[in-house]
């Protein structure tokens, strides 16, 4: 059962309350209006202590898609966050007004507080450079649209591993599903923190490599998910300089990579990815930010209890 639950970790789901919301996003993107009433009396809350386009434009647009209507701020400071107002209370308030909140914070964890003191489930829309589970339930549902598997995927990490948060909660998630192997492509400076490695994959025994170099390993990938440096949590301006261009993805490199390879990116790209890959049938990431609305959708409509 969904209905009532807050998505915090991408590990707070089962591998069936996973595919029970997968299903019904795919069932949703064949029929869009067949859902346009589902959420009528309902009301989603977005509060966004951190910038973003897609994700909060997605819940907005996904709650209106399924007929209610949205309340919230993209601002901090045009909230109370801005007199000092603590998360616990602004949540227990605005929980009194809306049916379900999504929350972005650069604090770790805060989603998980907030969850805590909220009568409506809470979704977090990315805590720092912790977890962003419903771009992993976008990932996923991406990856099995396309691949029509979970399993038995070799998959190519490149970029930020680091401080990305998107690649901390996808390799989580992809780690539960047989087979899966990890390639870990970044520089030194920003290679997996231990600790998932640690908890996560050699606790799971799942193999994994780290590399630096993408050319060598491209033509063994079935999915390439490239990453944004994050330039936002860097504690120096010189390091995120010298880092930011390390990995460009451009057509030479497209031109190794086998035909099924698929590549995905969170979003927003910076110059990790050249345009000129964007025409490649293989790039998928415009149709990943697209299953982003449908899962997210699918995603408030089981945990509000509506369908
Ligand atoms: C990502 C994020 O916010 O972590 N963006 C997103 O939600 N699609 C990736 C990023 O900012 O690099």
């Amino acid at each position: 059962m969904l209905k009532g639950k807050s998505l915090i970790d991408p590990m707070d789901f089962t591998l069936n309350e996973i595919k029970e919301i997968l299903d019904l996003a795919n069932i949703i993107e064949k029929n869009p209006k067949k859902f346009t009433n589902l959420c009528a009396d309902k009301i989603l809350a977005t509060l966004f202590y951190e910038p973003s386009t897609r994700t909060r434009f997605s819940f907005e647009s996904a709650m209106l898609r399924l007929g209610g209507k949205v309340i919230g701020f993209s601002e901090p400071n045009s909230s109370s966050a801005k007199k000092g107002e603590s998360i616990a209370d602004t949540v227990r308030v605005v929980s009194c007004y809306s049916d379900i909140i999504a929350m972005r914070h650069p604090k770790e964890g805060a989603p998980m507080v907030a969850a805590g003191y909220s009568e409506v489930p809470v979704i977090n829309a990315g805590d720092g450079g912790h977890n962003h589970p419903t771009q992993t339930l976008t990932d996923l549902l991406t990856i099995r649209s396309i691949k029509g598997d979970l399993s038995n995927l070799t998959i190519g990490f490149c970029g930020d591993l680091k401080f990305g948060r998107t690649v901390h909660s996808l390799i989580k998630a992809l780690s539960r599903y047989t087979n899966n192997k990890f390639i870990l492509i970044s520089p030194k400076e920003l290679m997996l923190p231990q600790y998932i490695k640690s908890e996560i994959l050699e606790k799971n025994h799942i193999q994994f490599i780290e590399v630096e170099n993408v050319e060598e390993i491209i033509k063994k990938l079935d999915i390439l998910y490239m990453t944004r440096v994050q330039k936002e949590r860097f504690f120096n301006e010189e390091d995120y300089i010298r880092l930011k261009d390390t990995y460009i993805l451009n057509e030479e490199k497209m031109s190794k990579a086998p035909k099924g390879m698929i590549v995905l990116h969170p979003l927003p790209r910076v110059k990790e990815i050249s345009y000129e890959v964007d025409k490649d049938y293989r790039a998928c990431y415009f149709k990943q930010a697209k299953y982003g609305m449908y899962v997210r959708m699918a995603l408030m409509a089981k945990l509000l209890g509506v369908i």
